[in-house]
């Protein structure tokens, strides 16, 4: 049996709800998947660190109080964060990375991935700063090593998109996508739908968790615009930096402009959208859209994302779920780690 040693980088939302899924399905996957996984290593900014390269307790780790320094309470553990042991001294083979998004310049992140790829382990990723900034770098540094860098979750968490593209998708040319990718930009317009005022809907995304830390992020487009980097470097064979995708957000839409599209049956989305021109070139733009009724994405309401691919054999293409949470981040991650074991089986 297929055991992979696991060390998680970051002990947020995202790789608690990963641990907990480890607890909780373990033995399950033993059969279903073809392989179970141990925690060796984690490390937090905020919690400290720990290693046991024999394995530590994931239903232990998954309740963990979140207070600062709290890994130092397990035997072996320290306060402080010693990422760099961790992810190169713990014996993984795979390092799962979900730190903060940071969309100036992808780090701490954009280290912790290179550390882990420089020393010929795989990594797991949900953070869209490395690959929306250095995706090119990583994935070189990935193939040099012969190890993977995987990433499925940076775009619409646990929602198949990016290897549902790749591999499904594949033969059909995919020669554009236009994408509802940010949940609570969404929420916000279906609750303004509903009469709710601008500012009190982004407290209730807040609220509920769906916000990133900053919600200017969100509402202004700008967490859009790096996934859809992400997703046109690699669907559409583009080579895009942040500074070339055109990025306006919602922030200026009232009440009245709601309700104006709602007499005329249309609905204001944040669209990301991006298309290969005859020539080869790729042009991708974020901004607000009044959609008909009949569009495939005007029906997603709420903190749903989706994404429709225009293909030349299927026409279009639509997919939709979750686009944030932590159990179905999580989820992302997981099943990255069933791509590399099955490449990894196939070799
Ligand atoms: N803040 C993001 C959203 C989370 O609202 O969709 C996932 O990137």
């Amino acid at each position: 049996m297929t055991e992979y040693k696991l060390a998680l980088v970051g002990f947020g939302g995202v790789n608690r709800a990963l641990a907990q899924l480890i607890a909780e399905r373990n033995d399950s996957w033993k059969n279903e998947l073809g392989f179970t996984l141990k925690i060796v290593g984690v490390t937090d900014l905020f919690l400290g660190s720990v290693i046991d390269r024999d394995g530590l307790d994931a239903a232990l780790l998954a309740n963990l109080p979140a207070v600062k320094g709290a890994f130092a309470q397990l035997p072996g553990g320290e306060a402080i964060a010693l990422n760099e042991a961790v992810i190169k001294d713990s014996g993984a083979d795979i390092i799962a990375e979900a730190t903060f998004t940071n969309p100036v310049d992808g780090e701490p992140a954009t280290s912790f991935c290179r550390w882990a790829l420089e020393n010929g382990k795989h990594v797991v990723t949900t953070n869209k700063g490395p690959i929306a900034l250095h995706g090119g770098e990583l994935k070189d540094l990935a193939q040099r090593n012969n190890v993977a860098f995987e990433y499925e979750g940076s775009v619409m968490s646990g929602t198949p998109v990016i290897r549902l593209a790749r591999q499904l998708l594949a033969g059909s040319s995919v020669v554009g996508f236009e994408g509802i990718l940010n949940g609570t930009s969404n929420f916000v317009l279906t609750r303004m739908e509903g009469g709710l005022g601008f500012a009190e809907a982004v407290s209730e995304a807040q609220a509920l968790g769906y916000a990133e830390a900053d919600p200017t992020a969100d509402v202004e487009g700008h967490d859009v615009r790096l996934k859809m980097v992400i997703l046109a470097n690699e669907l559409l064979d583009a080579k895009l930096n942040v500074s070339d995708v055109s990025c306006s957000g919602i922030s200026s839409l009232g009440l009245g402009d709601i309700e104006k599209a709602r007499q005329d049956g249309a609905r204001w989305k944040l669209i990301g959208a991006a298309t290969r021109h005859a020539d080869g070139s790729v042009s991708a733009s974020v901004e607000p859209r009044l959609l008909n009724h009949d569009h495939p994405l005007a029906a997603i309401c709420g903190a749903t994302n989706a994404v429709s691919f225009a293909t030349d054999l299927l026409g279009a293409v639509t997919v939709s779920g979750p686009g944030a949470g932590r159990t179905e981040t999580a989820f992302a991650l997981l099943s990255d780690i069933i791509s590399i074991h099955q490449s990894v089986a196939h070799n």
